[in-house]
């Protein structure tokens, strides 16, 4: 933007610290968008104007102005960069409180991928409904698809109330709906306002027609919804966009900050090179400054020459990003080519692009329901669960802490199109309680995991087969370990690479700190699935034989092992069965007292809810359930080289 000129509105929205609010809508088939959008428009315009006209006739300063729409479409100059080049109007307006830009998407069904666009850059989403109509399944979509790009507020606007005779009674019924179905998303501010766009109820003005309704009409909520602390300004994350070398004596990083605040004279890290600096200089828009913050965009001077280039990036070093080869993700598909698990696409993430290929496609989503279902391949508009195997590390956060260095883009490497949008989702963490403590050694935000230049790919090829971790579960007795052993023979005498952590040696080893306490059963479990997962890591197929009684604690492995990769099979032997066996006599020492919380005597065991396998170890000869898993395993394509 041209800093000297300064425009009537800018001055306007200076003097009151304007902000902008960008938002989308999406709704269905004639449920009055349209006239939404132009009443809003039309009216804001008054509004302002108003404002305007006041302002000019002070002062003849700004007779040579034209309006400037810059600062709005600077925005957007990234998303086009990112090649989303897709059917999403967007418009722009103000009042005296705030620029707004709409992002306008159509409203059929099918066009997950334009609301997706649409909502990817909002701050708040409205969902429109038609309040003859009720709750649609395109409202649905669009609440989850909000809910998915984290959007914290949505609005659902209930349209046409005069068409329904200003009814609270049918106000209320589509709020309960609403409500029945969002309490599953993960949104923050839902608010609920009844109007009619075609007859202006509750759009500028308030209604007077609706005095049962409390809340504010949209434009004031618009104007006033708090989103400044929706950024982030915590995690200083600085992705370098491009290297300024005018001469040998000057070298500039110039990019946009994703996150967090950087000040003059920080200690900086720069991603993947691992060397540390300080910022000497910071200059923004308008010229040197001593700190700027997320989404400035800004060109910064180092005290040391540094290799940085760009894709790389510049963080704190107390407060690293992800460093991962191996990203979880939702992914939105917007291709009419099916996504392939794996083909290797181009990945497009902060300002790095680099190949990677979808290793797994765990399930897909049905919005409707927002419930898991099983997919070989996802079609134009689907979402989906996915494992990203990259060819280089990225500096990544979960989406829900960053939207900028939390999501990526996948492109075809043929026809270049935008083929899918993702979202990165946490992949495995330790409960809050199990950090170490801030400062103390082992804080792992002081701590920068290695990377070889291996690929879990390549490993697949040698060992021809997909690591995975069977996880068995139940009770002592119910047949685990010899289950394990057995299936360990069979993988071995068919050329499969694995091993078996058992209970009874770990608890030697590796846990023979811990005692059978939940607290240290949870740990017990913490420490197997690390194990595992390095394991998994290097190729092998783990087989694991511990009680694991907890619901909780196992999901936590499965977390830590990834749910693409971990397992879990019940070995469902009913306690009399088990006692009656009493191989190791230890149900006999707990009758007697001698053992303290015992599973399945004096402490509990709750069986898995939804097992990959359920067997029946009571009633079938080891051998059989062993090659329950192994068929399991084949049928899955672990072994399909
Ligand atoms: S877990 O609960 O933490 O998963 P794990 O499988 O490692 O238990 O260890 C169970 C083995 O420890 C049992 O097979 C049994 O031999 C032995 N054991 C000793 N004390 C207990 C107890 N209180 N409860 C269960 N198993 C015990």
């Amino acid at each position: 933007m041209g800093a000297a000129i300064v425009k009537p509105e800018e001055l306007l929205m200076r003097s009151r610290g304007a902000e902008l609010l960008r938002f989308s809508t999406a709704g269905s088939v004639d449920d009055g968008k349209s006239t939404l959008i132009g009443r809003l428009l039309y009216e804001a315009r008054g509004l302002y104007e108003d404002q305007l006209a006041a302002l000019k006739k002070d002062s003849a300063r700004f007779k040579r102005e034209e309006l400037d729409l810059s600062f709005v479409t600077d925005g957007l100059k990234a998303e086009r960069e990112q090649g989303i080049t897709i059917d999403v109007a967007y418009r722009y307006f103000s009042t005296p409180r705030r620029h707004f830009i709409i992002a306008d998407t159509p409203g059929h069904e099918q066009y997950t991928r334009n609301m997706a666009t649409g909502a990817s850059t909002a701050d708040l989403a409205i969902v429109l409904i038609d309040a003859q109509k009720g709750v649609l399944p395109q409202s649905r979509l669009h609440a989850f698809i909000s809910s998915l790009l984290g959007i914290k507020h949505l609005v659902v606007a209930v349209n046409k109330m005069d068409l329904a005779g200003y009814s609270e009674d049918v106000f209320r019924s589509i709020v309960k709906d609403f409500d029945a179905f969002s309490e599953k998303l993960n949104i923050q501010d839902l608010v609920y306002i009844p109007l009619s766009a075609l007859k202006g109820d509750n759009v500028v003005k308030r209604s007077g027609r609706m005095p049962w309704y409390e809340g504010p009409p949209l434009l004031s909520h618009l104007e006033s919804v708090h989103i400044l602390s929706d950024r982030n300004l915590v995690d200083l994350r600085f992705p370098v966009q491009y290297v300024l070398r005018p001469d040998t004596s000057f070298r500039g990083y110039c990019g946009r900050l994703a996150g967090g605040v950087l000040r003059r004279g920080d200690e900086l890290l720069a991603l993947p090179s691992q060397r540390r600096t300080r910022v000497r200089s910071i200059t923004g828009a308008g010229g040197e400054v001593e700190y700027a913050f997320a989404p400035q965009s800004v060109a910064v001077t180092l005290e040391d020459e540094l290799d940085v280039t760009r894709g790389d990036m510049l963080v704190h070093p107390a407060n690293l990003p992800q460093i991962r080869r191996e990203v979880e993700a939702l992914l939105v598909w917007m291709d009419r080519e099916p996504l392939t698990p794996g083909k290797v696409y181009w990945l497009k993430h902060t300002t790095q692009l680099l190949k990677c290929s979808v290793a797994r496609l765990q399930f897909r989503i049905d919005p409707g329901t927002l419930s898991r279902r099983d997919a070989a391949v996802l079609n134009l508009n689907e979402i989906g669960r996915v494992t990203v195997q990259c060819f280089r590390p990225v500096f990544c956060d979960e989406y829900s802490k960053n939207r900028q260095t939390g999501s990526f883009i996948l492109i075809d490497p043929l026809t270049h199109a935008t083929a899918g949008a993702g979202m990165i989702i946490e992949r495995g963490s330790l409960p809050a309680t199990d950090h170490p403590a801030e400062g103390s050694a082992a804080d792992s935000r002081f701590l920068l995991p290695g990377e070889g230049t291996v690929s879990p790919g390549d490993r697949e090829r040698l060992l021809k087969q997909k690591p995975a971790t069977v996880w068995l579960t139940g009770l002592s007795g119910s047949g685990k370990s010899t289950v394990a052993y057995e299936l360990e023979r069979k993988l071995m005498a068919a050329g499969r690479l694995c091993c078996v952590l058992d209970g009874d040696n770990i608890r030697c080893g590796l846990s023979r700190d811990l005692d059978f306490s939940p607290g240290g059963r949870r740990e017990n479990i913490r420490r197997v699935a690390e194990v595992a997962r390095l394991l998994n890591e290097a190729g092998l197929i783990v087989i694991t034989a511990f009680i694991s009684p907890c619901r909780e604690d196992r999901g936590q492995a499965g977390k830590i092992i990834g749910s693409g990769r971990f397992i879990e099979v019940f070995l469902d032997a009913s306690v009399e069965v088990c006692e009656k066996r009493d191989a190791k006599g230890l149900y006999k020492k707990a009758r007697a007292g001698l053992i303290k919380e015992f599973t399945g005597v004096s402490a509990p065991y709750e069986a898995p809810e939804a097992p990959a396998l359920r067997l029946k170890t009571g009633e079938e000869p080891a051998g059989l359930s062993a090659e329950h898993i192994r068929l399991y395993l084949e049928q899955n394509g672990f072994f399909k080289f």
